[in-house]
C-alpha cells in the first residue's frame, strides 16, 4: 500500500516508515522537522536499502496537502503533533492549532483526495485519572490534566465525526501506553532537544553523564515501591501494531479503537534498576514532590489488539533499556 505518514521523521513515525517498508509497503513522508532532522531518512534508507520519498510540509497548510494527497495514496497514519506536555500548558494556541486544526486541515485534503483510510496516533492520556486497571477501550474518555492531552481527546472526536458523515471511512485510533525504547540496530530513536520530558531518555543520560541526577516526582503512591507505575512499550512494538491495524482495517469501514501496550507496568524504580543493569552505570536519582497532573498507575488491557489484530507486544522492559542504551552510546 502506498501510505501517506504525517510526523513520519519523528520518533514513533520514523520506525513505523521502517516496518512499512520492512513488509513491502510504499510510505511517504510528510514532516516541517519542528521536532526531528532530515538526517532520520537517511538512516531509514540505510537501514532498509529505500530512502522513502519526503515533502517538507506543515500539515496545517491545507493546499500543501492537497497536493500531496493528490498524488494517491490507500492510507494516511497521522504521528505528525507536538507532544510536550509542560509546553503545552505554557503555550496552549500553539497546541491546538499544531495539532487539533492541523488534524482538520489534513483530514480536508483527505476528503478532497479520496484517501478514507486513516490511522490515529492517540494516547492512554485520553482515559483520563483511571478509575480501575487495567485500562480498556469501553471505559469513558476522561478529563485531560492540560491541553495535550486535550487535543488527543479533541481530535478523537473530530475523527469519529469525519467518519460518522464519511461512512465509507475506515478509521483506527490507536491509544499509545508510553513508548520507549529504540531500533536495535542504534540508527533510529529518540532524541529530545534539551531536556527530556519523558523518562526513559532523561535516565539514558543520566547514565550516560550527561545529567547529574534524575528526579522521581512521588515516592508515596499506592504502589509497592511509591513511585508511579507506566505500561512501557517498545517503540518497534508500536511500529508493528501499526502495521496490523493497516492490514486489518484498511477499507474496513468504521471506527475502531486500540490500546496499544504491554499489558504490564513497571515502576520508575524498576525501570531505573533494569537501565543500571543494561548499562552497568549507576542512575543517581532524588526523590522530590509528585508532579501536578501525575496518576499514580496506568497499564493496558490489551485483550482487544490482541484478539482483532492478531497483536501483541514481544519486547520486554530489559530489551527496552538495552536498545536505548546502544541508541544513547551511538550519540550523533
Ligand atoms: N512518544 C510518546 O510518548 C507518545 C505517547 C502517546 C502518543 N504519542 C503521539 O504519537 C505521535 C508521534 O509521537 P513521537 O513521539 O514520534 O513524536 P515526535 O515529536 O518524535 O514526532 C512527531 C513528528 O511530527 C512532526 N510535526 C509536528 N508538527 C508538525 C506539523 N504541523 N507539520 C508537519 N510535521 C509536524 C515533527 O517534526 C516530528 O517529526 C504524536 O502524535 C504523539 O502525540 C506519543
Amino acid at each position: 500500500m502506498r501510505v501517506l505518514v504525517t510526523g513520519g521523521a519523528g520518533f514513533v513515525g520514523s520506525h513505523t516508515v521502517v516496518s512499512l517498508i520492512e513488509a513491502g509497503h510504499e510510505p511517504v513522508v510528510v514532516d516541517n522537522f519542528i521536532n526531528s532532522d532530515r538526517s532520520v531518512l537517511g538512516r531509514i534508507g540505510k537501514l532498509t536499502g529505500n530512502v522513502p520519498e519526503l515533502h517538507e510540509a506543515d500539515i496545517r497548510d491545507k493546499d500543501a496537502m492537497t497536493d500531496i494527497a493528490r498524488t494517491g495514496f490507500d492510507a494516511c497514519m497521522h504521528f505528525a503533533a507536538l507532544k510536550a506536555v509542560g509546553e503545552s500548558v505554557e503555550k496552549p494556541m500553539l497546541y491546538y492549532d499544531n495539532n487539533v486544526s492541523g488534524t482538520i486541515s489534513l483530514v480536508e485534503a483527505l476528503l478532497e483526495a479520496d484517501v478514507n483510510s486513516f490511522v490515529f496516533s492517540s494516547s492512554c492520556t485520553v482515559y483520563g485519572e483511571p478509575e480501575t486497571l487495567p485500562l480498556d477501550e469501553s471505559m469513558p474518555i476522561g478529563t485531560a490534566t492540560n491541553p495535550y492531552g486535550w487535543t488527543k481527546i479533541m481530535m478523537e472526536q473530530v475523527l469519529r465525526d469525519v467518519q460518522l458523515a464519511n461512512p465509507d471511512w475506515s478509521v483506527s485510533l490507536l491509544r499509545y501506553f508510553n513508548p520507549v525504547g529504540a531500533h536495535p540496530s542504534g540508527l533510529l530513536g529518540e532524541d529530545p532537544v534539551g531536556t527530556p520530558n519523558n523518562l526513559m531518555p532523561y535516565v539514558a543520560r543520566v547514565a550516560a553523564g550527561i545529567l547529574p541526577k534524575l528526579q522521581v516526582f512521588g515516592d508515596d503512591y499506592p504502589t509497592a515501591d511509591g513511585t508511579g507505575i507506566r505500561d512501557y512499550i517498545h517503540v518497534v512494538d508500536l511500529a508493528e501494531g501499526h502495521l496490523a491495524a493497516l492490514a486489518r482495517h484498511a477499507g474496513d469501514a468504521g471506527v475502531h479503537t486500540y490500546n496499544l501496550g504491554t499489558g504490564q507496568g513497571h515502576s520508575v524504580l524498576e525501570l531505573v534498576r533494569a537501565y543500571e543493569e543494561v548499562s552497568s552505570r549507576p542512575v543517581a536519582y532524588e526523590i522530590t514532590g509528585r508532579r501536578p497532573g501525575d496518576v499514580a498507575a496506568s497499564w493496558a488491557d490489551v485483550t482487544m489488539a490482541t484478539e482483532h489484530l492478531g497483536w501483541m507486544t514481544t519486547r520486554d522492559l530489559h530489551e527496552m533499556c538495552a536498545d536505548s542504551w546502544n541508541w544513547q552510546q551511538k550519540a550523533r
